[in-house]
């Protein structure tokens, strides 16, 4: 089963992107796998060149501590690939404007600044690019991903109507919990790497003292029932959710388990600290080498274009081009 995945090098991994995307990466890691660090999409912001640079760095070392292995898996830098940008040229070509001002995304984003940049636009032709050059199965992504994984699927089935079969159509896939974890100050807006939240957000490198305090100042509700009820109750069921994420268990058998909110809280607690302190430790010793990681990340690059080269040619020839 061919999976592909990405993410952005624009901020520290939070446990929305660790339960959503990067845990389910490693669960599926195999020989046919291949993870990217999205370098161009960081482009679509305004980021500084430096901060970007060691951004991916620090993405790759977190990806290999969080439990991907570059011996089994292909880990690598989207712009190592040039035909990532050389296929998103061809399917902009094949996408349209209307399809790209739909997008929720776009619309959030664009709304919060004046000349954004055309980009921001493109961006999920980018993400359609990354995927089918792969000939992708499944893409293990979070829930905010649907709409863009929609227009992947829909980009590709129009090439391959109009040219000619090239291009496998994936297929998303959530995980069964924590597809979308929601801040822990306010639990109606997903936690995210963009807005800042000191108090809503747990990063994977947090210490356990931070971690402890956030989820113990997450907010609740004062009806003092423990119950899985995201509509009445989304501050807890957040927490279900992640506890979820973090156990295996159902949110509903969780919530049977317990009848107060703070002894709910004291065991998340140390189920988060428990999984994330090991990561944060290799993550260190990882970073103290830059040449080594650097090496990883080429090295997987070099498996990754020898692949993208050939769907790249044929999505060319398919379209006219010599
Ligand atoms: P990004 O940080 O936008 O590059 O996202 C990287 C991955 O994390 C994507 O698969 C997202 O769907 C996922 N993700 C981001 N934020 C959340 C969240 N709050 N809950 C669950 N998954 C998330
Ligand atoms: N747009 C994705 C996000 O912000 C990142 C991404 C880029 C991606 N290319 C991808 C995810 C390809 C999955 C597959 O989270």
């Amino acid at each position: 089963m061919r999976v592909f995945s990405g993410i952005q090098p624009s901020g520290d991994l939070h446990i929305g992107n660790y339960l959503g995307a990067v845990k389910q990466w490693v669960n599926a890691q195999s020989s046919d796998a291949l993870y990217c660090v999205v370098d161009l999409h960081a482009l679509t912001l305004q980021i500084d060149p430096a901060t970007l640079r060691t951004q991916t760095d620090d993405l790759v070392a977190m990806l290999i501590a969080a439990g991907l292995d570059p011996a089994t898996c292909t880990l690598f830098v989207q712009s190592h690939v040039p035909y990532h940008a050389q296929l998103s040229w061809l399917l902009e070509c094949v996408a349209t404007y209307g399809e790209l001002t739909r997008m929720t995304q776009f619309k959030e984003k664009a709304e919060r600044q004046d000349g954004y940049r055309v980009g921001l636009l493109t961006y999920p032709v980018l993400m359609a690019a990354d995927i089918l050059l792969y000939q992708t199965e499944q893409v293990p992504v979070g829930d905010d991903q649907r709409q863009h994984l929609e227009l992947a699927r829909d980009v590709a089935e129009r090439f391959n109507n109009r040219y000619g079969a090239v291009f496998t159509v994936p297929v998303g896939v959530q995980p069964p919990a924590a597809a979308r974890v929601m801040d822990l100050q306010e639990p109606t807006r997903k936690m995210s790497k963009s807005v800042a939240s000191p108090l809503g957000t747990i990063y994977v490198l947090d210490s356990a003292d931070d971690i402890a305090r956030k989820i113990k100042k997450a907010v609740t509700d004062t009806d003092g029932e423990v119950r899985f009820d995201w509509e009445h109750k989304p501050g807890l069921a957040n927490l279900l959710e992640l506890y979820s994420g973090f156990s295996g268990e159902s949110p509903s058998a969780i919530a049977a388990r317990y009848h107060r909110y703070g002894d709910l809280k004291g065991d998340l607690v140390d189920l988060v600290v428990t999984e994330l302190t090991p990561i944060a430790e290799r993550y260190r010793e990882l970073r103290s080498d830059d040449v080594a990681l650097r090496q990883l990340a080429n090295e997987g690059s070099e498996k990754a274009e020898a692949v993208a080269r050939q769907t790249y040619r044929r999505a060319a020839e398919a379209m006219g081009l010599q």
